[in-house]
Formats: C-alpha cells, structure tokens, sequence
C-alpha cells in the first residue's frame, strides 16, 4: 500500500504541529499563553446563539450545495457597504474560507501551474496548492519596507507561463499588510496584463487600523471577472467553530466548475448557517468596538515586543497578527524550549515558528508570528514570558 507522493512532500501545519507538546504541558498543570493561532477570545455575537436556538425544523436535513439562500442574501447585502452589486449566485457558501480557498485551487490549477503569494504568507496556503498539485513562487517581502509586495518588478521578475493566479490576502496574515488604493491597482493592472485571476483572501476586511480605509478587490470593476473574494465569519464574527465562509466572483462559467465539486461535497452545516445568517446582518457599527479592541491589542504587544533586546518588527496595520525576528537562530528549537522546559510561575507561551510561511529555503527561521487575540494584560503577560524565555535559553546555551 502506498501513499501519495503529493500528500508526503507537504509540511505539518507549523500552527498546529506543536499542540501535542503544550497538550502535555498543560495536563501537568502549566497555563500557556496561546499566540500561535488566531483563535480571538471576543465572545461570538449572541446574534448566533439566538438564532440557533429558534431553529424549529423537526428534522436537520442537508441544506443546498450553494449554502441556505438567506446566507447567500444577507452576503450579498453585507458586500452592498463596499458599493459591490451581486447576484445570489455570485456567492458560493463554504465550510470555512478554507474550503473556499481548496475549492479554488482545485478548479483554477492543472499539475505545475504556478500561483504568486507574497512571502511570509498563510502558511495553509502552501498546503492547499500543493493539494491541487500547483507551486507556490514567492515573492519576498521584508519588514524593513513594510512588507510591500505591490511592486511591478518584483512581480514582473516571478511570473512564467505556468503562472494561472495572484494570491493576495489583505490585510495581511501573518504581517498585517495592507495594500493601499495604488497598490490594488498595480496588481490589478499585473493580472490583467499576464491574464491571471486574482484570488483575493479578504477575511480580516474589518480589521483596518489608524483609520485605514477597508476595501475589496471587488470594487475594481474592470476586474469583476478575474478576481475571487475569500470570506469567512471566523475572524470576523470571532466564530472560527462555525465553519462558515464564502467564495464570491462575478465569473459565471468558474463559479459552475467550482459548483460541481460543491454538489460533490452536499453542503455545509444547517445550523452554523443559521447563526452565520443573523451575524452578517449586523450593522456594520458593530465592528467599532471590535476593531478599538484589537488595536488596543496591536499596541500593547508591539511595545512589549518592543522591550525584548535584539527584536525586529514592525507596526502591523491590519488583521491581527505580528511577524518579528528574534535574537535566536531558530525559533522552533526555542518553541521547544519554552513547551518542555521553560516556566515562570508555571506558566509559559506558545508562537507559530515562520519558516513555514516561507517557500524560499532558508528563510524564517529567526522569526515568529504572534497572533494578537487575547486580551491586553494577557498579550503584555505572554510576550513578558517570551522575553524571559529568550533569556533562559541563552542562560543554558542556546542559540
Ligand atoms: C488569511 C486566512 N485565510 C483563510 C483562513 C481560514 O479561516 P477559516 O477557514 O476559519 O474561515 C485563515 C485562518 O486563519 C486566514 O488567516
């Protein structure tokens, strides 16, 4: 019996990887400080609950392939605040932005074909391309320039004729990125040019901070029928057990390829739709508290990285994540340090090493993504531990 030699070239996810290790740590009674995923600790809106609670069907049966029609409506109305007109069927509901970034990959790339991302990236997608047997070719970003990518050359010196898409997540996981007016242009006017579609992750929209503008790739109408909008309630709604997300594109023809997978898959779960339903109809006023808070977050985590001697980051605008570079030469093996032996006051903290957000070998390995959902006293308490950790593992030889 074989496996695949697709599924065994792939990574673990470098997220989740070390969760048997804090698994262990925290059975012996050690509280660890999650900044390794972006699970938020903001209650999902009771909008959720109570609509879960009056659903009175006596039977809980499969929903439609495209998802419950009001879903598909109340999304529709959602995007109108972004001046975007859609039709229900523009909106193809998914378990998750990550089955709608599977169920892309998988209908846009044949074996080879090549999809630009910036690096660092989501680490997922490197999975969810090579599931479709696509390549990754990075584009290098580096904290000292912001992270921009949006640069004509640089995309210009990346494409080949097996390059199918432009992968964009905005604002940006995990470096908090967000591309301006000019640079979407820029992007738009690249795929135009070398007719590739443009997959643009939108899920952390809201998350704009010192009053940045939120957008979509949507609104460029000269695009409509190349661009495919990723979105999900996770983050958003702080909802990541619901499963609920979405692909929207204006393509007819690609969004009846995609739907025959869709069918394939039945549908997504009856009643995480129903609550799904009721929290995209919240006024959009209901992201001002939100975004105050994780703003408030950004600042408290990025002055107490700030603190820590030899750290390199910078400011993120957007979602809430903080790629930084530490004084050590591998993050994993200090990750492993801080799950196994490291304590103060029993407690510890838990990252996601960054050399899997890279395809260019060699890079990421002095960096780390913190997650910057837990609340403020948390966040300064976590990172306070990092630095500690940092110099307890240099105490005892490490490097
Ligand atoms: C950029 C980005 N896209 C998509 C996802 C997938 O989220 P979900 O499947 O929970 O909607 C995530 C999750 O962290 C993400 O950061």
């Amino acid at each position: 019996m074989r496996i695949s030699d697709r599924v065994q070239a792939m990574q673990n996810s470098p997220i989740r990887k070390f969760n048997p290790m804090a698994d262990a740590a925290e059975a012996a009674g050690v509280k660890i400080y999650h900044l390794n995923i972006g699970q938020p600790d903001i209650e999902t809106p009771s909008v959720f609950w109570e609509a879960v609670k009056g659903f009175d069907q006596k039977v809980l049966a499969y929903a439609g392939s495209w998802g419950l029609p009001e879903l598909q409506d109340a999304i529709v109305d959602y995007f109108k605040r972004f001046d975007m007109n859609l039709e229900r069927n523009d909106v193809l509901i998914t378990a998750g932005g990550s089955e709608a970034l599977t169920l892309t990959f998988l209908s846009i790339i044949n074996p080879g074909d090549e999809v630009i991302v910036a690096e660092p990236y989501y680490t997922n997608y490197l999975t969810f391309i090579q599931a479709a047997d696509g390549v990754v070719k990075p584009v290098t970003t580096y904290a000292e320039e912001g992270y921009k990518y949006a640069i004509k050359e640089r995309l210009e010196a990346v494409v080949t004729d097996k390059t199918k898409m432009i992968s964009i997540v905005n604002p940006g996981n995990p470096t908090g990125c967000i591309l301006s007016r000019e640079d979407m242009r820029v992007i738009a006017d690249f795929a135009k040019e070398h007719d590739l579609w443009i997959l643009a992750d939108e899920v952390y929209r809201e998350f704009a901070y010192d009053g940045r503008e939120m957008t979509s790739f949507g609104q460029l109408a000269d695009i409509e029928d190349r661009v495919i909008i990723i979105d999900s309630v996770s983050k958003r709604f702080s909802a990541c057990g619901a499963r609920i997300g979405c692909m929207v594109c204006k393509n007819k023809e690609f969004m009846a390829q995609v739907f025959k997978i869709a069918m394939g898959r039945l549908c997504v779960p009856t009643l995480d739709m129903v609550g799904a339903t009721a929290m995209y109809k919240l006024p959009a006023d209901f992201f001002n508290s939100v975004r105050a808070e994780y703003e408030h977050r950004r600042d408290v985590a990025y002055d107490a990285l700030m603190k820590i001697p030899g750290v390199v980051c910078q400011k993120p605008g957007g979602a809430f994540y903080i790629t930084c570079k530490l004084p050590v030469e591998n993050t994993e093996d200090l990750l492993l340090f801080l799950l196994n032996e490291f304590r103060e006051n029993n407690e510890t903290v838990m990252y996601a090493p960054a050399e899997g957000f890279y395809a260019t070998p060699g890079l990421g390995r002095d960096e780390l993504r913190i997650a910057y959902i837990l609340k403020a006293e948390d966040m300064a308490r976590g990172i306070e531990l990092l630095g500690k950790g940092i110099e307890a593992y240099k105490a005892k030889g490490g490097k």
